[in-house]
């Protein structure tokens, strides 16, 4: 049974590896948001910018956007592909953002 250790060690890997990576990699889909949303302070992009807002904020005008509450050109298509968990994944990350 030499492989169980080795098996061991890579299940370790697998489950603590997310826990590890979420004070500084975005959760899934977070970067996507940068494609559009300007990350930088001095953006001159209409698009709001999204890095240290409120994760409140950023959940309720997600959650907006899905049920079509909020008039949206893209994001309503954008919010629908992601689940109330990612969503709060991701405005959580972004909040945490400068
Ligand atoms: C294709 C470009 C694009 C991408 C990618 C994108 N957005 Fe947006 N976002 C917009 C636009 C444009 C608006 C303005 C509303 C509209 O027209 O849909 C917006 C508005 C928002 C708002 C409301 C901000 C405010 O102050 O009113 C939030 C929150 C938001 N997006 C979150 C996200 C998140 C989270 C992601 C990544 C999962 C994301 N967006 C990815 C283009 C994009």
């Amino acid at each position: 049974m030499k492989t169980l250790p080795a098996l061991l060690a890579i299940a370790t890997i697998a489950v603590s590896g997310p826990k590890v990576m979420a004070a500084s990699m975005p959760p899934p889909g977070a970067a996507s948001c940068s494609g559009c949303h300007a990350t930088g302070a001095a953006s001159t992009s209409s698009v709001p910018r999204l890095h240290g807002r409120d994760a409140g904020e950023i959940t309720t005008a997600m959650n907006g956007f899905r049920d079509g509450s909020l008039p949206a050109t893209v994001m309503n298509r954008i919010a629908k592909g992601f689940s109330d968990d990612e969503v709060r994944a991701i405005a959580a990350w972004l909040a945490a953002q400068k």
